[in-house]
């Protein structure tokens, strides 16, 4: 559900923890596609645009973490990147990190600010 400013994606409990989920957040009419990351009661947005050469991170939908759900992984080149930072530990683009997207938990409901997007026409 999308009112002014932001997105309310899903229930914490709908996540696993730790897992991930793939969103199209629409903002001005432009759709952003982002994922979201539980850990614990945290929960961490990022664009799903891979620092090494921009394309998405997931190997199959949904599905951002490594084995040992202890990272993020990059499904193209294998990076690794911290859950809580985005901060790539080890790959091509070591030492670069995922652009951030904030994201709150408000009541148990999980949602998507809107203001990390590029206003329209920006
Ligand atoms: S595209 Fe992500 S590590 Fe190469």
């Amino acid at each position: 559900m999308t009112s002014a400013g932001r997105t309310v994606v899903c229930h914490l409990d709908e996540l696993h923890d730790p897992g991930s989920r793939g969103l199209a957040i629409c903002v001005n009419e432009q759709v952003h596609d982002v994922f979201i990351v539980r850990q614990g009661r945290q929960v961490f947005g990022y664009l799903n645009s891979c620092p090494h050469t921009g394309g998405p991170l997931d190997w199959l939908p949904d599905q951002f973490l490594s084995l040992d759900k202890d990272y993020i992984q990059c499904a193209t080149h294998a990076a690794l990147f911290r859950l809580n930072d985005g901060h790539c530990i080890a790959g091509p683009c070591a030492g670069d990190r995922l652009t951030p997207v904030s994201v709150m938990v408000d009541a148990g409901a999980v949602v998507v600010l809107h203001r990390d997007f590029p206003a329209q026409g920006g």
